[in-house]
């Protein structure tokens, strides 16, 4: 029981890799609210998981809504002791057709949404004094280009330069900000990624997912239950000392 007694919101815990880590959260003892866009699947998802978690619609691209969130869980459980800022979306293209469209929408989630979240949890954290943990969700694509996904790696970058910033700035105030580089990890998003990219590369349906699965050096993707202990140990007073990082948890995908 490493998040006993803790409240926690998970952003995008509907489905995938958060709703993992809101299942591993309430089994080490937190209270977890599940805020997604998709309302219908994060009240199933929390009605899945049962006693200890709850669930609200969070749009995270607008303010009202992330303040509604906030003041949500502190509703529902009394404080705000750890967010993890998880949603976030795909898109990909060749540089020559990518539109402003695209660019606006996934920057609206993974970059503008991701700092507005963790800045509404900060103040909630700052007020009520007692510190926190705020963990993101970067990616190996934050860490190195790739040929069609310029948007969403250059989403990512910026996620782990934030997590710089914010570490820095927030850890005088007893906050932790720390984030995660998950490398790929078998879920629904990955069959939406494995048609785009078919698309582009005049692939089968499910060779990319496949290709991308036997390159990684472990063997294989990731399960998403398998980025659920990390993001409880950054949750953790285990990692109190644990500043302004990006973690890797990819299957040796960035070494290699
Ligand atoms: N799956 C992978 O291989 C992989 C790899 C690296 C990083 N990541 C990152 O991990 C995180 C979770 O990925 P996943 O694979 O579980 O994704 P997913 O697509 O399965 O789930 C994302 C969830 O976010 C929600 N969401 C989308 N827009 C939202 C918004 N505006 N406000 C609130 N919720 C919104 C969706 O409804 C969905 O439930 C993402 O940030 C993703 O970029 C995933």
């Amino acid at each position: 029981m490493m998040l006993r007694g803790q409240s926690a919101l998970v952003t995008g815990a509907a489905r995938g890799i958060g709703r993992a880590i809101a299942e591993r959260y309430v089994r080490e003892g937190a209270r977890v609210m599940i805020g997604d866009l998709n309302a219908e699947a994060a009240a199933a998802a929390a009605q899945a998981i049962g006693e200890g978690a709850r669930s609200l619609h969070l749009d995270v691209t607008r303010q009202d809504s992330i303040d509604a969130a906030i003041a949500g869980t502190v509703a529902a459980f009394g404080r705000l002791d750890i967010l993890v800022n998880n949603a976030g979306i795909f898109d990909l293209a060749p540089i020559v057709e990518i539109t402003r469209e695209s660019y606006a929408r996934v920057y609206a989630v993974n970059v503008e949404g991701l700092l507005f979240t963790l800045q509404a949890a900060a103040k909630q954290m700052i007020a009520q004094g007692n510190g926190g943990k705020i963990i993101n969700f970067a990616s190996q694509a934050g860490r190195r280009g790739e040929a069609l996904v310029a948007v969403y790696c250059s989403s990512k970058a910026a996620v782990i330069s934030l997590t710089q910033s914010a570490g820095l700035d927030l850890i005088r105030h007893g906050i932790n900000v720390n984030a995660i580089a998950p490398g790929v990890v078998d879920n629904e998003h990955w069959e939406d990624v494995d048609r785009r990219f078919a698309r582009y590369e005049g692939l089968p349906p499910g060779e990319k997912k496949r290709q991308v699965g036997a390159a990684v050096p472990i063997g294989r993707m990731a399960r998403p239950e398998e980025i659920g202990g990390l993001a409880a140990f950054l949750a953790s007073a285990d990692a109190d000392y644990i500043v302004a990082q990006t973690y890797n948890i990819d299957g040796g995908n960035w070494m290699s």
